[in-house]
């Protein structure tokens, strides 16, 4: 059974791209409702486009607050009846009550570094210059913390052979691509259950 994923991204789409890539070749049971962002110039609202998804923005400054903001959000999500929120790149952190709340534990998001070593941004960079020999990809629940939220998914990547913190984010972005989308197919044969910050997957029974 498919699941009915929205995606938040706020610029080129990379991971958007790959998930519909791996939809259309069949190893991904979901379907892109809709593409939420709050950049206009987002290269991802091209991507929506050329795959007949709808674009819906929601830009900071129409917003008095970012809980407004973030209300809106919940309100495009419920109309589209969003079963998985998926972030791809997406910029800000969703801090609304009622939007963290009732997409409890079906927020996920994808973030270039082993959580909790190297959050927030230039997650790549941080490791390389930290000297890292090893990095790698965090897939997690999102919460209103900084890419805190319960970890559902890691793969360790090798990074000692990369020459810069744009071979970094190169090489991680392939596993990213993969990645991102076994992790969105578990979704349509289960659930996770998250215990004590712990997530575990919970098979459909059929
Ligand atoms: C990726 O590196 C992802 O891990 C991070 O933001 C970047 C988004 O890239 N959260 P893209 O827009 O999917 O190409």
């Amino acid at each position: 059974m498919d699941v009915k994923i929205a995606v938040l991204a706020s610029g080129r789409g990379s991971n958007f791209k790959a998930l519909l890539d791996e939809i259309s070749a069949g190893r991904c049971h979901a379907k892109v409702t809709v593409l939420i962002t709050n950049n206009p110039d987002a290269k991802a609202i091209e991507i929506a486009k050329s795959n007949k998804i709808p674009v819906e923005i929601a830009e900071r400054q129409n917003f008095g607050s970012r809980d407004e903001m973030d209300l809106r959000i919940k309100e495009l999500l419920d109309k589209y009846n969003t079963e998985l929120v998926v972030l791809a790149g997406y910029m800000l952190i969703l801090k609304g009550k009622p939007l963290l709340e009732a997409y409890q534990n079906r927020i996920i998001n994808i973030h270039p570094a082993l959580l909790p070593s190297f959050p927030g941004v230039d997650a790549q960079k941080q490791a390389f210059e930290a000297g890292a020999r090893v990095s790698g990809v965090t897939i997690h629940f999102v919460d209103a913390s900084l890419d805190g939220g319960p970890i559902i998914y890691q793969e360790e990547v090798d990074i000692s052979d990369c020459k810069s913190a744009a071979e970094v984010s190169a090489k991680l972005l392939k596993v990213e691509h993969k990645a991102y989308a076994k992790v969105v197919d578990s979704f349509s044969r289960g659930h996770y259950a998250v215990e004590g910050g712990r997530a575990k997957f919970i098979p459909r029974v059929k």
